[in-house]
């Protein structure tokens, strides 16, 4: 940390959070929270929540959270030491000189000194680009159909004709040998030293959310090979958890966000007006990027090339993103490659209509197994058949079955009784269909997601309702939750509660990563939906049993069976569960 966690809970504490964002979001008091339109996602009604007393906010909608400063670093796209700055300047406060540990200095002056370098060069291949040298290049790019303004968005540069020409330009500036290997912007053999990775290519700089670059992407100018060079993974770029142009798709303001292949087909969709396009970086879609995107979306629409590739990347990417709570779409680009290529054919209207048009993904993996079927053949189309009840029959939902059989019927030569005996069948049979496996993978951590949950409203309730404390920490203690996150959260909560009163905003700024912040944004803005009181009191009486009851079940699976202190404890534990049903709750 640059400064001491007592500077940062003086600045947390001297900015009430309310005032704080009230400057920014129109609230409305609701009880004992605020609400208001979330800046974060796009909703029509309020989904954001901001608290008083625990001075903490959250978004049940897209699962944005923090504290107030985390707040101002998201909304403000601020680095830590920045919005530390701003809130302290807001209350009048003059900060020390920033303290440096060893370790923590040496990570995070790493990560500074790498952005920078990225940032540097950046600069250069944008002012490349405009020199004498870069004319091609340009060129190039307005060729490609470009505009200037589209150039300048996107921070398009070039990458000198010379190997050497960046290294030496970093060198001029006083970087070390050392940080340039870092930076990723180098290449080292034996023979030459050390020299630029990109030369002579037109380049694609990369920015997390935050507008930050943190890697680039080059491109060939014709036919070259390889086509695209690539940053490779560096401390502060990491492939499968950014995507290109989500710092501008982010606030698109859409309902779904296109995912496309290429940085060329993110930059003519965003020419074209589609603004919440963006793109893998050269790999496929991974499920950290699905989890990404959910905080942003609820729908994707697939604009994947419409070859065999692109096929089995959409293929692939389609369970990714329903196991992430994201629903998708298939758009059909043919007879074109890609969205660049489709717009610039038929232009935006004719690409919007794809869009109007795109294809369910549960009828798009349909549509795909049909091809490898013979639909002449009347053992093969049974085959077919057999194959899509087994499908539809690994749907959770009878209603979705309902649906999808009369979906198939309408495109299938099948009727609607026979396909639905088939699905009949195969339920009946219990038969592992294709689908079964996965969907037991998906019941298990929907399982271990209750037991979250109620982890989740334990820590929710303790910052609600201090009063019981006493009865939870009886029953459940700070190593018994799950998740190492949640167990060192609990550990501060309870040490606070032991020492006096809880202040989870404090914890918050215990966690430097903005996803580690949200997720305890969450643990303590777990909501129950009960109107009286009475139910309350039952529900926290069944969440403490729960928990309990869990926490023993884990223990006694875990258990060396030689240990018998342990075992005792089990027994003893056991006996004490009942109680908690007798427990007088008052909230
Ligand atoms: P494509 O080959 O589809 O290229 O690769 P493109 O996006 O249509 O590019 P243009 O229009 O020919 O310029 C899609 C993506 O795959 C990665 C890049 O991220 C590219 O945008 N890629 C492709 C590489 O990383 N290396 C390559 O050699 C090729
Ligand atoms: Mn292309």
């Amino acid at each position: 940390m640059y400064y001491s966690d007592d500077v940062i809970e003086e600045v947390r504490s001297r900015n009430d959070i309310v005032d704080v964002i009230s400057g920014y979001v129109k609230l409305q008091r609701k009880g004992s929270s605020y609400f208001g339109l979330c800046p974060f996602h796009s909703e029509k009604s309020p989904s954001f929540s901001v608290s008083r007393d625990k001075q903490m906010y959250y978004c049940f909608g897209c699962g944005a959270g923090g504290n107030v400063l985390s707040f101002i670093m998201e909304y403000e796209n601020f680095s830590f030491p920045e919005a530390l700055k701003m809130l302290a300047d807001r209350a009048g406060m003059a900060l020390p000189e920033p303290e440096y540990s060893a370790e923590a200095r040496r990570q995070r002056d790493l990560k500074e000194s790498v952005r920078e370098i990225n940032k540097m060069a950046a600069n250069y291949f944008y002012y490349m680009l405009r020199s004498p040298q870069g004319e091609r290049a340009l060129q190039y790019l307005m060729n490609r159909g470009l505009t200037e303004g589209t150039i300048k968005r996107f921070g398009l540069g070039y990458a000198g004709q010379y190997s050497d020409a960046l290294y030496k330009y970093l060198k001029g500036k006083g970087i070390s040998d050392q940080l340039l290997r870092e930076s990723g912007l180098m290449q080292v053999n034996e023979k030459h030293g050390m020299y630029d990775k990109f030369w002579n290519r037109v380049m694609f700089p990369i920015l997390d959310v935050n507008n930050k670059v943190i890697g680039f992407g080059g491109r060939v100018m014709g036919d070259g090979k390889p086509k695209y060079l690539n940053s490779p993974e560096t401390v502060i770029f990491d492939k499968s958890r950014n995507l290109y142009g989500l710092n501008y798709a982010r606030t698109a303001k859409k309902r779904y966000m296109l995912v496309c292949e290429g940085y060329m087909d993110v930059i003519s969709m965003h020419q074209a007006g589609f603004t919440n396009a963006v793109a893998s970086l050269g790999t496929a879609l991974t499920s950290q990027h699905a989890t990404l995107l959910k905080r942003y979306t609820d729908e994707v629409i697939l604009t994947y090339d419409s070859d065999e590739a692109g096929v089995r990347a959409a293929l692939r990417a389609i369970p990714l993103l329903k196991e992430a709570g994201i629903s998708t779409k298939v758009l059909h680009m043919e007879p074109y490659k890609d969205p660049d290529e489709f717009i610039k054919a038929l232009g935006t209207e004719a690409f919007q209509e794809r869009i109007d048009r795109a294809e369910n993904s549960f009828l798009f993996e349909v549509s795909v197994l049909q091809k490898s079927y013979d639909m002449k053949d009347p053992d093969s189309k049974t085959r077919f058949f057999q194959e899509v009840a087994a499908k539809i029959a690994g749907l959770e939902l009878e209603i979705e079955r309902e649906n999808y059989i009369e979906a198939i019927t309408g495109r299938y030569q099948i009727s609607f009784e026979g396909l639905r005996r088939m699905v009949m069948n195969v339920l009946m049979q219990g038969v592992p269909a294709r689908k079964a496996p996965v969907a037991r993978q998906q019941a298990r951590p929907e399982k271990d997601d209750g037991i979250r949950r109620s982890q989740r409203l334990i820590l929710t309730w303790i910052t609600e309702y201090p009063q019981l404390f006493d009865t939870i920490s009886r029953y459940i203690h700070p190593q018994d939750f799950s998740d190492e996150l949640y167990r060192e959260v609990a550990a501060m909560l309870y040490a606070q509660k032991e020492k006096g009163a809880v202040n989870p905003a404090q914890i918050i700024s215990h966690f430097a990563d903005s996803e580690q912040q949200r997720t305890v944004a969450q643990l303590f803005n777990t909501e129950v939906k009960l109107e009286s009181p009475k139910e309350m009191e039952k529900a926290v009486q069944e969440t403490i049993y729960k928990v309990a009851e869990q926490v023993i079940a884990q223990k006694s699976r875990e258990l060396d069976p030689t240990d018998m202190k342990g075992l005792q404890e089990l027994v003893d534990a056991k006996k004490r569960l009942p109680e908690i049903r007798r427990l007088h709750i008052s909230l």
